[in-house]
């Protein structure tokens, strides 16, 4: 660039500082998401954020820690400071943002995997073909890759394993906030149905002293349980069942817990599940769903996320997120009385919880 160029690119980089960035229609700011989550996704890919570990690097240190070249991997980094996650603080010279650190593998904050698993081809090539779910209701996925979404998780265990461990980076807060909000005292054995790594059970077992869990699921699902488990000091109180939860789920829990697991099917496969743990459970048992309950109509402000991912489990599952009257629905057809709704503060997740029909 000559020197007027730099004079140029001087007084613009002025003015941004002193006006901001340029407002953009929020239809470009969306139409660049893709390209956005692209970059996100091939700098965690390359080990990118790896590189960074708590100190400043330049493009050429992360170019041959990454097995790079130095000039696109200065201008991936560049993009990467775009998007907030890197800062630039000298020319060719990035710290790691507090949003970028947390997509380092080893912090027990990571959301790594979970960047991983939604930004996988598996994630979205179902999305490529949205239109046709939306024209006939059929899962995308499916037609895509000729089987349904679960089963090419138990054919490709590097990708279930990334899943499950996505789903536990998911789970975390809700871990954290569910013993605080819901009362486990009095119940003797929870059932975790479709509990994956058990990153939930062990926190609701660690909070609740003297209480049995048993963390059912697919045997890829439970494939990295034990660990969890272990870490979490609760291995000697839950017990680790393998099953399909079409056909039954285990019997004598006093609380049956499904968290996501509702949102991934249809009504008719729901009300299968939610029967079997209707059947399964004691005279006084409860069902306790841990999922968004969807407001009646979009809030003004918007709210991406919970309708972003309705449309995932139409593209991907064949699922949906549901309203409260939709789950009061749900469990009237599996027996179970009508639901109570709590919130949990902040996450946007709630407690569904409901007793049997008598
Ligand atoms: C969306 S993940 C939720 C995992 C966990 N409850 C959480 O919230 O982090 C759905 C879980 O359902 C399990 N799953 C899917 N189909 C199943 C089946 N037929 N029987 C038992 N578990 C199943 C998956 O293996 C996975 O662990």
């Amino acid at each position: 660039m000559n020197g007027h160029g730099e004079e140029q690119e001087t007084r613009q980089t002025r003015e941004t500082q002193r006006t901001g960035p340029p407002a953009r229609p929020r239809a470009v700011e969306l139409a660049l998401g893709a390209m956005a989550a692209q970059t996100l996704a091939t700098g965690l890919r390359l080990g990118v954020f790896e590189a960074f570990r708590d100190e400043p690097r330049t493009a050429q240190d992360v170019a041959v820690e990454c097995g790079t070249l130095p000039q696109p991997t200065l201008r991936l980094l560049r993009a990467l400071a775009g998007l907030g996650l890197l800062r630039e603080d000298s020319p060719g010279r990035f710290a790691a943002t507090g949003e970028g650190a947390v997509l380092r593998e080893d912090r027990p904050d990571s959301i790594a995997s979970f960047v991983h698993v939604f930004t996988d081809p598996a994630m979205l090539r179902g999305w490529d073909r949205l239109d046709d779910s939306v024209r006939t209701g059929e899962t995308s996925f499916d037609a895509v890759f000729g089987k349904d979404f679960f089963t090419h998780l138990k054919e490709n265990p590097g990708l279930s394993a990334r899943f499950n461990a996505a789903m536990s980076q998911g789970t975390r807060s809700t871990a954290e906030l569910l013993p605080k909000h819901y009362d486990f005292t009095g119940f003797q054995r929870v059932v975790d149905v479709g509990g994956g790594d058990g990153t939930l059970l062990s926190a609701v077992l660690r909070a609740q002293p003297g209480l049995h869990g048993v963390l059912f699921d697919s045997a890829e699902g439970l494939a990295q349980a034990g660990a969890v488990l272990q870490d979490g000091g609760v291995a000697d109180r839950c017990t680790l069942e393998t099953g399909d939860f079409f056909r039954s789920v285990p019997a004598g829990g006093d609380l049956y817990m499904l968290k996501s697991i509702i949102h991934d099917w249809n009504d008719a496969q729901c009300a299968t599940v939610l029967g079997h743990c209707r059947e399964a459970m004691t005279e006084d048992g409860r069902l306790l769903i841990i999922e968004p309950v969807m407001p009646d109509t979009v809030p003004h402000e918007g709210v991406a996320p919970p309708y972003l991912s309705d449309l995932n489990m139409l593209v991907n599952v064949g699922g949906r997120e549901r309203t409260r009257d939709d789950f009061a629905a749900l469990c009237r057809e599996a027996g179970f009385a009508a639901p109570t709704v709590t919130v949990l503060p902040g996450n946007g997740f709630s407690l569904i919880h409901a007793a049997p029909l008598r």
